[in-house]
């Protein structure tokens, strides 16, 4: 790898090379989340959660202006979204699971974008029917998550235009062309409307307001990348009278190949919610590890967690409890394990929960519209 593949580049619709999380930290001027604002978290939640013990979530902007206000009675509402560019693989669900935690917890409203716009002009290959498409059955899967349909409302740009267009346009005025191009390294050869798009993305930010005049302020879990847009939206937000969202943001979450985030492109870096069982077995039996070369090296020397893609599931996914995760952890280190059969206990874990999920997502199916924007509309007009 030359030192050109290697440098960092962490942008809404690219991230490649190898992540400096502080220095993203830096440089986009957000907050560590730091031991108090999780134990602030805790107490209100009642309970700890290990995506943050584990620094998953590790950075956020305004996130104890959010609890004061949370304190004193004034409850925050969750915006959070994805665009539709495929299917959804395991990876896409660990920040949502997250999400419906607060949800749950906190008793808040859910507003979740689905950009088939932005994926329309960013994505060269994907047609017009290919959004609609994956527009669908991404909404199967957030469905299958578990959100409270009660409190929670999916928005698909195209569709929900009418819903979101008095507040686009009065973002996209107070936005020149030269901020845009500062903020997401815009060019001259793309097309007018990713230019536009920012626009779109700030809206959820400020639709409950609009809608329903509470003042409220807004939360919204994210990965880091997305930050661009809410130095955007925050600018913006004082000067057409709302607060300014507030963050709460994640790592990537890592693939089953070597390095980098998960990827629905390549098909063996990512479990899909689709997947059968047998091809999910598969995947996993075929990740990267941090294993020795042979297994008598591996069983004289132990093998390396830290850069294994499997323990990396148990971290993120199927190991909530520590003292399982540090058992494994232990047994890997050691050279008690070897990276086949920890793969075995990978495997039937990948596969239950993928059973589960897509029984969801097939219920989902007849509920999609329990959690259509269609109720927003009547909330407008009264
Ligand atoms: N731009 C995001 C993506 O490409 C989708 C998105 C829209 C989003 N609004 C969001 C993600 C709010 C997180 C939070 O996936």
């Amino acid at each position: 790898m030359s030192d050109k593949d290697d440098e960092m580049v962490v942008t809404p619709w690219e991230v490649r090379g190898k992540i400096d999380y502080d220095r993203l930290i830096k440089e986009f001027g957000t907050q560590r989340l730091d031991d108090k604002l999780k134990k602030r978290i805790y107490k209100i939640a009642g309970e700890s959660h290990f995506m943050l013990e584990r620094d998953l979530f590790f950075s956020h902007r305004d996130m104890d202006w959010v609890l004061n206000e949370y304190e004193k009675g004034d409850k925050f509402f969750l915006y959070t979204g994805r665009g539709p560019s495929g299917q959804v693989h395991i990876g896409h669900l660990v920040p949502w699971m997250f999400t419906k935690w607060l949800q749950d917890r906190f008793g808040t409203r859910l507003y979740f974008q689905l950009t088939n716009d932005e994926k329309f002009f960013f994505e060269p290959d994907l047609s017009y029917d290919d959004v609609k498409g994956f527009t669908y059955d991404n909404a199967l899967d957030i469905i299958a998550t578990g959100f409270d349909p009660e409190k929670t409302y999916i928005l698909q740009d195209i569709e929900d235009i009418d819903l979101m267009y008095e507040i686009a346009v009065q973002v996209a005025k107070k936005v020149t062309f030269s901020t845009a191009r500062a903020v997401f390294g815009f060019e001259n050869s793309m097309n007018i409307g990713g230019i536009w798009y920012p626009a779109m993305q700030a809206v959820p930010a400020f639709l409950h307001q609009h809608l329903t005049g509470e003042k409220v302020p807004c939360v919204i879990p994210c990965a880091i990348d997305q930050d661009p847009h809410w130095r955007v939206t925050r600018d913006v937000a004082e000067k057409l009278g709302y607060y300014k969202p507030a963050s709460i943001q994640n790592r990537f979450v890592p693939g089953l190949q070597e390095g980098g985030k998960m990827s629905a492109s390549d098909p063996m870096s990512a479990v899909l919610t689709t997947d059968k069982p047998k091809l999910a077995k598969k995947k996993v039996m075929a990740a990267f590890t941090g294993g020795r070369d042979t297994a008598e090296e591996q069983r004289k020397l132990g093998a390396n967690p830290d850069i294994c893609s499997v323990f990396k599931y148990y971290t993120f996914i199927f190991m909530p409890d520590d003292k399982d995760l540090e058992n494994i952890e232990k047994k890997c280190r050691s050279g008690e394990i070897l990276c086949g059969e920890c793969k075995q206990i990978l495997a039937p874990m990948m596969v239950e929960f993928l059973e589960n999920h897509q029984a969801a997502r097939e219920e989902a199916k007849e509920r999609i519209h329990e959690f259509s924007a269609e109720r927003l509309r009547t909330e407008a007009r009264k």
